[in-house]
């Protein structure tokens, strides 16, 4: 009888917990975005400022010039006062003083807005510093919170066994992939969409007094909406490329290789195989997904010329292959590294993914030879369920 009261108030106890860290949560968020906006602020004053100095700077080279030309000009009446009158001598001398006024004071403001410069490249670098600090604790409280409202144990329970490490790693990996998305529509498409309702602003305003101009800009406008559009349906695609349902593995995975090939100059031969099992989409994604790391580590690491490869199929396996000719690392070493310093989640994030589906994973590799990753994953989680 206690022990159930006991357990109701933990419970009660816990969801307040969960509440509140919940509530910061959202608190942070709204610290995120105000240093987001603050940034942006002083982004855009700096860039004021910096042409203000360019402008300050020309009119002391203009000054100094003047200032030479007017001494000059004092200097001759000076010398030759005999051929001058007073008021010519008192003329240079008024010119050549005022000359030299100007030339202070702009001295003087260009050396305020340099003091102004670095004061906010300082703000700057702090207000960076500041929302990568948010974005970190805000990282950290939402696996807390996940993880405190048990979502990790479904995760858990889909891996096996293998503790809750695991669980928290792909927790952290998912989290990760998640600020990554939110950034990139920030710094992409959200700033364009903000940039062309301003822009729509103007142009109205424009058409109402040159027609011709307000079409230009709008036609403008159409081009900017259209490049915003573009990186949407490219964050999307990258999200979950729909062609995996439309034209099938094989084929989505050939163009990816293919465009990668010719975005980074490398020689990618693709080999694949006849489907002989419908596959399953959760792992249709994984296998693009595993492609997509794995060329990505090629193209970061491997120093590579080429690349090959291959998917074949079987009733109830698939078998990926990655070979590279580059040179190759020492695979222990790395992922003991990698395990102990949580630096990086790629080749981890690999291991996991082909662990969550009960797949195997071999990967060989030779310095200065290159590197063979052999896959194998069940052609849908009925085929292990039972394993
Ligand atoms: N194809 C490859 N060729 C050579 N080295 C590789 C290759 N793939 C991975 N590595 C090595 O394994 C390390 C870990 O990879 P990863 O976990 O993806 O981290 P990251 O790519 O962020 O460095 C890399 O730093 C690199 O040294
Ligand atoms: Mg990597």
């Amino acid at each position: 009888m206690s022990n159930q009261i006991d357990i109701e108030k933990v419970n009660d106890i816990m969801g307040e917990i969960i509440s509140t860290i919940d509530k910061s949560k959202n608190q942070l968020l709204d610290i995120v975005e105000t240093a987001r906006e603050e940034h942006e602020l002083l982004k855009n004053e700096l860039s004021l400022i910096k042409s203000e100095i360019d402008r300050v700077i020309g009119e002391v080279d203009r000054l100094t010039l003047k200032d030479k030309m007017v001494r000059n000009k004092l200097a001759e009446v000076s010398k030759a006062f005999k051929t001058h009158s007073e008021n010519d001598i008192i003329r240079a001398y008024d010119a050549a003083s005022e000359v030299k006024v100007e030339l202070m004071s702009a001295n003087k403001e260009e050396q305020l807005l340099k003091i102004r410069r670095t004061a906010l490249e300082m703000s700057l670098k702090r207000a960076i510093k500041n929302i990568q600090n948010a974005e970190h604790v805000v990282h950290q409280v939402t696996i807390a919170v996940t993880y405190l409202k048990g979502e990790i144990l479904s995760a858990i329970d889909e891996i096996g066994n293998e503790g809750m490490a695991m669980g928290v790693r792909i927790l952290e990996a998912q989290e990760n992939e998640r600020m990554r998305i939110s950034r990139d529509i920030h710094d992409g498409p959200a700033q364009q969409i903000a940039s062309i309702v301003m822009k729509a602003d103007f142009c109205e305003r424009i058409a109402k007094q040159d027609v011709d101009k307000g079409l230009a800009e709008l036609s403008e406008l159409k081009d900017q909406a259209r490049k915003a559009l573009k990186e949407v349906r490219g964050i999307i695609h990258d999200l979950r490329p729909m062609s995996l349902d439309d034209l099938g593995l094989n084929e989505t995975v050939e163009t990816y290789t293919m465009d990668f090939a010719k975005e980074n100059d490398i020689q990618i031969h693709v080999r694949t195989g006849k489907i002989v099992t419908e596959i399953e989409p959760i792992i249709k994604v994984a296998v693009y997904r595993l492609v997509q790391e794995l060329l990505n580590n090629i193209k970061k690491h491997s120093k590579c010329k080429n690349v090959s490869i291959q998917l074949e199929y079987g009733t109830k396996y698939l078998r990926l292959t990655v070979m590279d000719d580059g040179i190759g690392f020492d695979v222990e070493t790395t992922l003991e590294y990698l395990k102990k310093k949580h630096i990086s989640y790629g080749l981890l994030g690999i291991y996991d993914r082909v662990n969550q589906f009960k797949g195997e994973i071999n990967i060989h590799s030779k310095l200065s030879e290159g590197t063979t990753v052999m896959i194998k994953l069940p052609v849908n989680r009925e085929v292990t369920k039972h394993e």
